[in-house]
């Protein structure tokens, strides 16, 4: 069956930028995300540049990958930042209390990230001890990698091989602080936030954006309080929301799920909206010039583990539905684009929602990757409102809006349309008036599937990519286009 859909698309009401740091990463010290996934050592057989996986480096350069955030998560509030500096060889062995209790080598520290992130091309975001360190262990840290001049910490970072300061544009202080990072109330948060920011210094030139611990989900008091009362000594304030759709101890199943799971999974992730619309409208009351941001760091599908692996590894599979919960929730970080500055999926490798997958030498990209791939077009445009009429993707008792679409345009004037199709059965047939938009030619690419659960495997790792989306053509100002069930296509509209 095919639904009818239509929209106005307006290049005349061009808005504010769309940061290109909705689209961004989180890679902690959990499970084989760092270690296996990123970080296989100097001597390893599998390619690498200073022990970073090269297959991983092409995979993240062509994400045009923004920023990526580490070293947690929970890890992060039980990091001691010296542990992971010097000759490896002495680097301490340490528990890692959250993860499965492994030992943590410390192999990948300091240096080791901000290589990485110099080699894709990504800002480092970077979260700060709060649970477990102190302000002066933080502050030190802050001088070790930004400080140019001469100073005992600055030289201790030349003498482990790095002349020049880095530039560190975010810095978390603290993460998850109602929970693993101190269970601590918003107001003691806040309190101890303030005293450990305050030594938090910019240091020759480099400009910290320092983000203080925001609600999980939609705890509005947490809100209320933590971001009145640390006010502009943060420069943005967290929120983590995960797309469960089950209770906490009971979650779904990353595969082999049927209609009812694929439905209950998106109406679950477009909650987003309604947590970022009430959170905002706190963060209005006391700024309502949107000075500061709002930072989605952590967001994502969380799935059972895979069969036979460890628990605390958070290792599941990643299907095309996990794909469109990427492009409908890149289209509400879009729609909130004026407070919204930033958003951390998790996690890059082998964790939860992840783009990449590796096996030994083996490595795949998920359809959550080619998600992000096609809508990076939308990275620092401008984004352009759209006035939808949709039909409703009814399950049971209970309905979602079928068709979500976002647009912006670029500086050079391109314009781009994404798509998501929620339905699982029928397409839609859509026509879009272009308001203002001079554009004669048309292309576009679209990810789907047979099945609602394809995914990628070691063995199949081409069975979801994206693929050429020929069935859209554009006529004076009308763009018409039948979606495809379940998919998500993006369109470039051009001269
Ligand atoms: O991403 C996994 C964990 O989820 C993070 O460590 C924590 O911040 C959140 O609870």
């Amino acid at each position: 069956e095919a639904l009818e859909a239509t929209a106005t698309i307006h290049g005349d009401r061009a808005q504010g930028t769309i940061s290109k740091h909705i689209y961004g990463h989180f890679m902690e010290h959990l499970g084989r995300c760092i270690y296996d996934g990123l970080w296989v050592g100097e001597e390893s057989s599998i390619p690498n540049t200073r022990g970073i996986r090269n297959d991983v480096i092409a995979a993240l350069k062509d994400l045009n990958c923004p920023n990526l955030r580490w070293p947690g998560g929970c890890f992060a509030d039980d990091y001691h930042w010296r542990d992971g500096i010097g000759p490896r060889d002495k680097r301490p062995e340490r528990i890692n209390i959250h993860w499965g209790g492994v030992i943590e080598t410390n192999a990948f520290g300091t240096h080791e990230f901000l290589d990485l992130c110099e080699i894709i091309g990504a800002d480092p975001y970077i979260a700060g001890n709060m649970g477990s360190g102190s302000p002066q262990e933080m502050r030190d840290w802050i001088e070790y990698m930004t400080f140019a001049g001469e100073s005992e910490l600055a030289n201790e970072r030349r003498a482990n091989g790095r002349e020049e300061p880095w530039k560190i544009p975010f810095f978390g202080v603290g993460n998850e602080n109602w929970g693993c990072g101190g269970n601590m109330t918003p107001e003691f948060y806040s309190d101890l936030y303030k005293r450990f920011a305050t030594f938090c210094r910019d240091f020759s030139g480099n400009h910290l954006m320092r983000v203080a611990c925001g609600p999980n989900g939609g705890d509005d008091n947490w809100t209320k309080v933590v971001f009145s009362r640390v006010g502009g000594h943060a420069q943005a304030l967290s929120l983590h929301y995960y797309t469960l759709a089950a209770p906490w101890h009971d979650k779904l199943s990353a595969t082999g799920f049927g209609e009812d799971q694929w439905f209950g999974i998106l109406r679950s992730t477009m909650r987003m909206d309604d947590i970022l619309n009430s959170t905002e409208a706190i963060m209005n009351d006391t700024d309502p010039e949107i000075y500061r941001g709002l930072y989605v760091d952590e967001w994502g599908t969380w799935y059972q583990v895979e069969e036979g692996t460890n628990p605390g590894f958070l290792y599941q599979q990643n299907t095309l539905r996990d794909a469109l919960v990427a492009g409908l929730n890149f289209h509400i970080f879009q729609k909130h684009h004026q407070r919204v500055r930033m958003c951390n999926i998790a996690q890059t490798v082998n964790v939860l929602q992840a783009m990449i997958l590796t096996e030994g030498e083996k490595m795949l990209l998920t359809p959550t990757y080619y998600a992000f791939e096609m809508c990076k077009v939308h990275q620092d445009t401008k984004f352009l409102p759209v006035e939808l009429e949709t039909p409703e993707y009814k399950f049971g008792d209970a309905a979602i809006p079928a068709v979500s679409v976002s647009a912006s345009r670029g500086d050079d004037g391109t314009v781009y349309v994404s798509f998501v199709n929620t339905h699982a059965h029928d397409s839609i047939n859509l026509k879009c008036q272009l308001a203002g938009v001079d554009a004669q030619k048309v292309t576009g690419r679209v990810l789907s599937a047979d099945s609602l659960d394809a995914h990628n495997t070691f063995d199949q790792p081409n069975q979801v990519e994206p693929r050429e989306f020929t069935d859209v053509s554009l006529n004076d100002s009308t763009l018409s286009t039948t979606l495809p069930p379940h998919s998500l296509v993006v369109v470039t509209l051009s001269n």
